[in-house]
């Protein structure tokens, strides 16, 4: 093999892993969708964004949870604060079991300087029946497909949502 030769064997076997990356990663677009949920083809929760701007309804669900038990710590539309990372970020980087996980559960990050404590919200029924929607709300923030301020036109409530929800709460 000549070099350009070997040059362009070694392009080749890099490329196919890097197809395979990109796929892995894309945890934002939405392939199908059930009952006004939308999921990506890892069956994890995602937003849905129409031409027209009309956000699905966890987006906007996701808008006013956050904005009633997030943002005084992480800062409004998920911006974060001196106190609070940006979750507009963490909701793309993050695992969405891992995103569940925290706010479940919590986490404290203290050494000599700080001391940062996220809430555990697992027994919070006003955000473990709405974590969906938060995250959902977050993931379209990070990618930037929704503008800042209160989505304007958005998808009906579904009777599956509601009749979750209503399960959740339990009423
Ligand atoms: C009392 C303040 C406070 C409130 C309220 C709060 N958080 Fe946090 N959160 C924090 C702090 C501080 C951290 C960083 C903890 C650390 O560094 O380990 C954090 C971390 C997180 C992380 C991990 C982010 C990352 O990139 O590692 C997630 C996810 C998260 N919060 C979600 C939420 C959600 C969703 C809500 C609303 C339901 C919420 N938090 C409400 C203070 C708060």
């Amino acid at each position: 093999m000549n070099a350009p030769t070997r040059l362009l064997a070694a392009c080749l076997m890099t490329a196919v892993p890097f197809a395979v990356q990109a796929q892995e990663i894309d945890n934002l677009t939405a392939v199908y969708s059930e009952d006004g949920r939308y999921f990506t083809e890892d069956d994890v929760p995602t937003y849905n964004v129409a031409e027209d701007g009309t956000v699905d309804w966890l987006t906007y669900s996701g808008f006013r949870r956050y904005h009633s038990e997030c943002h005084v710590c992480h800062g409004p539309e998920g911006e974060g604060s001196s106190y609070a990372p940006a979750l507009k970020k963490s909701a793309i980087d993050m695992d969405y079991y891992e995103f569940r996980d925290v706010v479940t559960n919590g986490r404290t990050k203290v050494n000599a300087a700080e001391n940062f404590v996220m809430p555990a919200f697992g027994e919070n029924p006003n955000v473990m029946c709405y974590l969906d929607d938060i995250y959902v709300y977050l993931k379209a923030r990070g990618a930037d497909v929704v503008p800042r301020g209160r989505p304007g036109r958005k998808e009906s409530k579904s009777d599956v949502i509601r009749e979750d929800e209503n399960a959740c709460l339990g009423h």
